[in-house]
């Protein structure tokens, strides 16, 4: 937990991969213009390799004791104000649930399944989804991950028919008012 006399006034986005939290933490990022902590580039940058070759290299336990560390890291900055983007898995962890929480207003970006899909489908950067049937380990890891989400989330955002902009506006609305008033 941070000591410095300013509460925190992060802004965490979780969700599932593909429902959209780098996209909407970079509106997020120019509209308040609060520095955006993307923590799956970070990782990347650190280890000067990507995601699916940390996980190929290291296992995926080494890359969820990286994700730990930066949350820990971005917990000890002071008068912390910043759009801070998570990479889907990191609600798995008891500790990391806590650590989010203690960052400040947390938001879970929701996206159903077909949505998840076709847009994880595009790439394959993600080391999870590397099977015969991505749309049955989607559905797995979601009916694993939801309760988790909902536990840590201050605000469940659904994100059907909504383009970036209008949800930065609800977010930052909401946000708002968590923080009675003062962003
Ligand atoms: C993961 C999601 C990815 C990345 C890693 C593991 C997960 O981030 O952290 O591939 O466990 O869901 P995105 O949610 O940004 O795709």
């Amino acid at each position: 937990m941070n000591e410095s006399q300013t509460p925190p006034k992060n802004i965490v986005l979780i969700g599932f991969m593909g429902s959209g939290k780098s996209t909407v933490g970079r509106e997020l990022h120019q509209r308040l213009g609060y520095p955006l902590v993307d923590m799956d580039q970070v990782i990347e940058q650190r280890a000067r390799k990507s995601i699916a070759a940390i996980f190929a290299d290291a296992g995926e336990e080494a890359f969820r004791d990286m994700e730990t560390s930066l949350l820990e890291e971005l917990n000890d900055l002071a008068a912390p104000r910043r759009i801070i983007s998570t990479g889907g898995g990191v609600v798995g962890r008891e500790g990391n649930r806590g650590l989010l929480r203690q960052l400040g207003y947390v938001v879970w970006l929701h996206a159903p399944m077909p949505v998840i899909l076709e847009r994880t489908g595009k790439n394959r950067d993600r080391p999870l989804l590397h099977t015969d049937d991505p749309g049955a380990r989607i559905e797995a890891l979601m009916a694993l991950r939801k309760p988790l989400y909902e536990e840590t989330a201050h605000l469940k955002v659904k994100t059907t028919g909504l383009d970036c902009s209008e949800l930065a506006t609800g977010i930052l609305e909401s946000a708002r008012y968590f923080f009675t008033g003062h962003l």
